[in-house]
């Protein structure tokens, strides 16, 4: 915890928000989201590339071929980090960059080319965070069954020893997973996300493979990466509110909880799965899948939790009245359902703002959220891995884009989490989604989360205002008014 003693961690509004000195401020990426090359130097499909050469599957038909072109301008990208001030950059490794076919030997041009990165980022005083995998499954492991299929957790942890291999004597903060209710529930059950299927059994299953490829990989790394080594999992756990006190709203509310969050967390903190997600679940599946011994496997002693937060859910049970409720939970349209077992809740549009995406601006939900995880997990360091927002930026006739939204979005959102740390959370650091605007999964290139602009034309980079108001905030540690 934080002793109040170390820094100024005070959040009255007569003081100004000022955060501790080793506080880590950086940005996020995703190697699909940036890099393009999608055919270079061996790299071979993952299922997002066949995924968005589906027709209809992404907005306006785009792919993640070129992208922002990463992978030939990192190193202009990382002087872009180091001239905003940014202390940490979190990234992800491409398994197929790495492991074309998901099994066998890596391919050294694809691991050079991390090992380039990270020594760019290491010369210029920015500390690099490696997520092992954020979304991009090769397509032949998808072709041989996917994270439903058992095997694929043991690929991950092969793969995830390649890259300790190569990296693990210049990185030090490892996550394995970035997001896997995504992976498991937008993939495999409402399929808004690739591989694209829809069966609610084969999400079921994905997730628990998730949660033992985490646990086999962290295990891995526990024992080949020196004891310097950070380990730890990017997770995106709804913060759900019940739309009434009433028991059946409470019990909506219940439900979401298990199956966007508990359903990882159990394992992974706790080596469990709890009994009420087992039984809302039991028509879907018996969990057969689950053999003796996963649930220590996942539930490996970590030294991080990374939480990624960006809007909370609310929910109710699903009445008669609601024959109108828009069920929508922010994750895309589909007719099927990424949530397994409970079809009698409705989501519903929170009051108030809303970003580009539709989601409602609740800051309160942040802090919340970072004091459950402190109270849940007590002596893991926190990080906030994704914060931010999509707003529909205006370039002036420079190309310079003012978003003062954006601004008072991340504004309330930093407030909120120094909030959590006045209240005892040990969050070491906030890692603001995204350095650059980029592809935005089924969304395409139409949602722009970055600090920088990219011209997708000229691939011309311009920072916002946002990304001088954040490089003023690195610099100082202080939330500027
Ligand atoms: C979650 C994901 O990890 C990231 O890839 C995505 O772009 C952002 N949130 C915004 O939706």
């Amino acid at each position: 915890m934080n002793d109040p003693a170390a820094g100024p961690v005070s959040g009255s509004p007569a003081s100004p928000v000022q955060f501790p000195a080793d506080f880590v401020w950086g940005t996020s990426t995703a190697a699909y989201q940036i890099e393009g090359a999608a055919r270079e130097d061996g790299r071979t499909p993952s299922i997002w590339d066949t995924f968005s050469h589906t027709p209809g599957a992404v907005q306006g038909g785009d792919t993640g071929d070129t992208a922002c072109d990463h992978y030939h301008r990192y190193p202009q990208d990382v002087a872009l980090m180091s001239g905003l001030g940014m202390g940490g950059y979190r990234f992800s490794v491409s398994w197929p960059r790495v492991q074309p076919t998901g099994r066998g030997p890596a391919v050294q041009r694809g691991l050079d080319f991390y090992r380039s990165l990270v020594d760019e980022l290491l010369a210029k005083g920015v500390t690099p965070v490696l997520t092992l995998y954020h979304w991009d499954l090769p397509q032949e492991l998808e072709d041989a069954g996917g994270w439903p299929e058992r095997d694929t957790a043991y690929r991950f942890a092969d793969y995830a020893q390649l890259v300790a291999d190569a990296l693990g004597d210049r990185v030090d903060m490892w996550t394995t997973l970035n997001e896997p209710w995504c992976s498991a529930f937008l993939g495999y059950g409402s399929g808004v996300h690739a591989p694209g299927r829809t069966d609610p059994a084969a999400a079921l299953r994905a997730a628990h493979h998730l949660n033992l490829a985490h646990g086999l990989a962290t295990r891995q790394l526990r024992s080949t990466l020196p004891g310097r080594a950070q380990l730890s999992v990017s997770l995106n756990p709804a913060h759900v509110r019940a739309r009434s006190a009433s028991e059946a709203d409470q019990d909506a509310a219940r439900r979401i909880d298990a199956l966007a969050t508990r359903v990882f967390t159990g394992p992974m903190l706790h080596g469990r799965y709890d009994e009420d997600l087992m039984a809302d679940t039991a028509r879907i599946t018996d969990w057969s899948h689950v053999r003796d011994g996963d649930l220590d496997i996942a539930g490996q002693p970590l030294d991080g939790l990374c939480l990624n937060y960006y809007t909370p859910s609310l929910v109710s049970a699903v009445t008669a009245d609601d024959a109108d409720v828009e069920r929508r939970d922010g994750h895309g349209a589909s007719a099927h359902s990424p949530w397994p077992g409970a079809d009698r809740v409705a989501f519903h549009q929170s009051p108030g703002e809303q970003t580009a995406m539709g989601w409602s601006i609740d800051p309160t939900g942040m802090t919340e959220l970072l004091l459950r995880f402190s109270r849940e997990a007590p002596g893991l360091a926190l990080y906030v891995t994704e914060n931010g927002a999509a707003y529909e930026d205006k370039p002036d006739a420079d190309g310079r884009v003012q978003d003062p939204e954006r601004i008072r979005y991340l504004h309330q959102h930093i407030t909120a989490v120094h909030d959590a740390m006045t209240a005892g959370a040990d969050v070491r650091g906030y890692f603001l989604w995204s350095l650059l605007d980029n592809f935005e999964w089924a969304y395409g290139y139409s949602r722009r989360f970055g600090i920088v602009r990219v011209d997708y034309e000229t691939q011309q980079r311009v920072p916002k205002a946002s990304a001088e108001w954040y490089a003023e905030l690195a610099g100082t540690g202080r939330l500027p008014e």
